[in-house]
């Protein structure tokens, strides 16, 4: 039989800090295919995620289907907006949530891998982040800065990843991202420069497939997924009314589930992927094919 076999791959998922979002569900199917799972947790947000965890909020969600629990084996502070502890801001530092987690840029996240688990500890690289502080403001009136912030956590952060981590892969080895389409079609709503950041997204995973294939022989490649009602996207403000439309309007009508999108992480992250990279991989009912919304009296 063709199974999906990660027994003996670690892998680091970067953007964990509930069990509400794409992050998490990928971190269950890798562990499902027998992966052992690191992940990178924004520090704000660390506190409450080891709390959750700790009292045992978590515990059915984690609940893997051989009756295993996902279990992370480390869990690391990760600002992703930071190559280097030095590029933090003074305020960042000090702040109470950052100053007693060590090194929270990437920078600090390589260090530890390796000085946890040696030379090349990682195979798989999920990059499940995003962040854009002006999201809910229209392009037009998006500032200078919340743009650039925007782009630079959801966009940037990748090469800066793949910078840093590409060496601590191990042969095979394979970077995947989430974008979503308002990088290439208009979503009413999806501001703050983040369609920006999803267009950056994609065309830099094409751009580093082909470099670190070359120098690393990994593969780079990125989900395009359906709207998910996960905490990042319940910023936006309207995601209730983004996953009914869909629903609505999709080649395949049922919702889209997170774990879809953790079962297709965990094929392109395997070696069934091997021949598979620079892919943008759409895991959103059929959605993106559609050139118009469905009229209310037929469904066909
Ligand atoms: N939910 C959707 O509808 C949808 C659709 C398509 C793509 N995506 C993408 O999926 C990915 C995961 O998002 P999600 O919707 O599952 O939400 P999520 O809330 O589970 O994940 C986002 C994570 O990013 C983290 N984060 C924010 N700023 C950070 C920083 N500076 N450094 C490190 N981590 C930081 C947050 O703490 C959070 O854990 C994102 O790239 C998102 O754009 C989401």
């Amino acid at each position: 039989m063709l199974t999906i076999d990660l027994t003996g791959k670690r892998a680091l998922v970067a953007g964990v800090a509930d069990d509400g979002g794409y992050g998490f569900a990928i971190a269950k199917s890798l562990a499902e295919a027998g992966a052992s799972v690191v992940v990178g947790t924004w520090p704000p947000a660390l506190n409450i995620f080891l709390n959750l965890l700790e009292r045992g909020k978590m515990d059915e969600s984690r609940r893997i289907s051989d009756g295993r629990m996902l279990e992370f084996e480390r869990i690391y502070p990760l600002d992703a907006a930071y190559d280097t502890l030095a590029d933090a801001p003074d305020d960042v530092r000090t702040n109470k949530r950052y100053k007693e987690t060590g090194d929270f840029s990437i920078a600090g996240l390589a260090e530890r891998l390796t000085s946890d688990f040696g030379d090349r500890p990682l195979d798989i690289l999920i990059h499940s982040l995003a962040n854009a502080p002006e999201v809910r403001k229209p392009l037009l009136e998006v500032s200078r800065g919340g743009y650039l912030a925007a782009v630079s956590v959801s966009a940037y952060s990748l090469i800066g990843m793949v910078q840093r981590l590409a060496p601590l892969l191990r042969e095979g080895g394979s970077v995947l991202s989430l974008t979503y389409m308002a990088s290439e079609r208009v979503i009413p709503g999806y501001g703050g420069g983040m369609s920006s950041a999803k267009a950056a997204l994609e065309s830099d995973t094409r751009v580093l497939a082909f470099e670190a294939g070359r120098k690393h022989g990994i593969r780079v490649n990125t989900i395009s997924a359906g709207p998910w009602a996960s905490r990042a996207a319940s910023a936006i403000g309207i995601i209730g009314a983004m996953v009914d439309y869909v629903s609505h309007n999709a080649p395949l009508t049922e919702p889209l589930n997170a774990d879809d999108v953790g079962h297709v992480a965990a094929f392109l992250s395997s070696p069934l992927a091997a021949g598979i990279t620079g892919t943008v991989v759409y895991v959103d009912k059929g959605y993106h094919t559609m050139g118009m919304g469905v009229l209310e009296q037929s469904s066909h």
